[in-house]
């Protein structure tokens, strides 16, 4: 992409309304525009980077074996009922009439939903263990939106449900979720930690929360700093073998975390005094498994294979995808911008022109541009007619992490410049061998 093209548009101010870097610099990077409170367009860099979130997600949901689909944002108001949810959920559900005097909800979540699709269509063990998943805009009247992305009132969340036939196999399918969503988090280039929590209106036995640590977090966390220095890596999981699923949930959650609801004085004392964490963090999913709460008040029963028909046992399991945005910048910017993990960046390389219109100058960004993306790359070329520091000042502020600058001075002696966003660090190499270094950071990552 030639920024000249482009529609990236940067703020000059910094937004008054924003009281958190995130949200600020989503702003001034010309990612997001508030429609109404909490609710935003996604400009064509925001958009890029919730696509690639959104791909990580279905990517690492397929791979444990979840089924992708899509249900509507409108849903019935009779199911929810049914579920008797529809008076408890209160205000923050958005309940609208269409023109035949039909109630309808824009959904908060879809456990209604996707029970009923499952007992319209399933009635025997033998179809089960069934996890289906669906990546779509949910709606909350919040009382407070604010933080941007963070806390709003429309937004896009993965949410997936299993159906098991028995506790055990919902447990497994509990655990599978965990460990999809620490793989998950892990390519976005976050630390997010499990903690014990609370289960809220959802209801239900067991839940985790996936925390981001960060100061500007809203919920309150007690954890043993033992828990941040695991990590999955390259491990090789079978998402089949429930005691290799089993052994990663006991990794990570053998370590005492905990938000405040759930937190207990009498049992932290017992980790380590040097290890003892208090902080804040930023809840970027949340898993559940609440038994047989739907299966029952909606009858979703299946045929055990012995003649009786028993409620499925199921949970349900959440990633918020937008708010996600919010929290990789909290945990990834300077003073300048946003610094994109690999993983999740817009772009891959920005390619920064010091001298647009010199002759030397512009045949070295096309050849690095057209070599970049021979090799699959998506450069970010800034072509624009503009001072050299306006566009660094631009660059760092929409974060890619890799930038190479070229300029009539370093082309006299065969080079280029390539600095990396994150430590600062510049180097000066031939074209082609900077594009190469690129491309194998990128392989390295995959
Ligand atoms: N208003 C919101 N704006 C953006 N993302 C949200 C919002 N509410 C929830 N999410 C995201 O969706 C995920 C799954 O939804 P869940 O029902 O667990 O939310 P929640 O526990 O009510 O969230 P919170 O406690 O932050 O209000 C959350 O972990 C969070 O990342
Ligand atoms: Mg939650």
């Amino acid at each position: 992409m030639r920024l000249s093209r482009y529609f990236l548009p940067v703020l000059k101010e910094t937004p008054r309304e924003a009281q958190i870097v995130s949200h600020r610099y989503m702003l001034q990077a010309g990612m997001i525009k508030q429609a109404s409170a909490g609710i935003y367009s996604w400009l064509p860099l925001g958009f890029k980077v919730l696509r690639k979130l959104e791909n990580i997600v279905h990517e690492e949901q397929q791979r444990a074996g979840h089924l992708p689909m899509l249900m509507p944002t409108l849903q019935p108001a009779e199911l929810w009922q049914e579920s008797g949810r529809y008076n408890g959920y209160g205000k923050e559900m958005l309940r609208v009439e269409d023109r035949h005097g039909r109630e309808m909800v824009y959904g908060p979540t879809n456990e209604e939903l996707i029970t009923d699709i499952f007992r319209s269509h399933v009635g025997s063990y033998k179809e089960l263990p069934l996890t289906l998943y669906h990546i779509q805009w949910k709606f909350r009247d919040e009382v407070r939106p604010r933080f941007g992305v963070m806390r709003g009132r429309e937004f896009f969340m993965k949410d997936g449900y299993n159906f098991d036939l028995t506790k055990e196999d919902a447990l497994h399918a509990y655990n599978r979720h965990l460990v999809s969503y620490l793989r998950t988090y892990e390519r976005m280039g976050l630390k997010a930690i499990p903690m014990r929590a609370d289960s809220g209106p959802i209801g239900g036995e067991d839940t985790h929360e996936f925390l981001v640590l960060a100061e500007t977090g809203e919920s309150e966390v007690f954890y043993d700093s033992a828990v941040t220095d695991l990590h999955l890596g390259s491990r090789v999981v079978d998402y089949d073998s429930v005691a290799q699923c089993q052994a990663i949930f006991d990794e990570w959650t053998t370590p005492y975390a905990r938000t405040d609801e759930t937190h207990d004085e009498g049992v932290f004392v017992e980790v380590p005094e040097e290890r003892r964490r208090k902080a804040r963090g930023i809840e970027v999913g949340q898993i559940f498994y609440f038994g047989t709460k739907y299966s029952e008040s909606m009858n979703a029963t299946v045929d055990d294979g012995q003649g009786n028909k028993v409620p499925v046992h199921m949970g349900s399991h959440g990633i918020g995808v937008s708010r996600l945005l919010g929290a990789i910048i909290e945990a990834n910017h300077d003073d300048k911008g946003i610094i994109w993990p690999e993983g999740v960046t817009p772009f891959h390389c920005g390619i920064l022109n010091m001298r647009s219109g010199d002759e030397a100058a512009d045949a070295a960004c096309d050849a690095i541009y057209d070599s970049l993306t021979a090799l699959g790359l998506e450069p970010l070329y800034d072509d624009r007619d503009e001072r050299a520091g306006a566009k660094f000042g631009t660059m760092d502020m929409i974060g890619l992490p890799w930038r190479i600058t070229v300029g009539p001075r370093g082309l006299k002696n065969g080079v280029v410049e390539l600095t990396c966003r994150r430590t600062g660090e510049s180097e000066e190499l031939p074209p082609q061998q900077a594009v190469e270094k690129i491309a194998q950071i990128y392989r390295d990552i995959q």
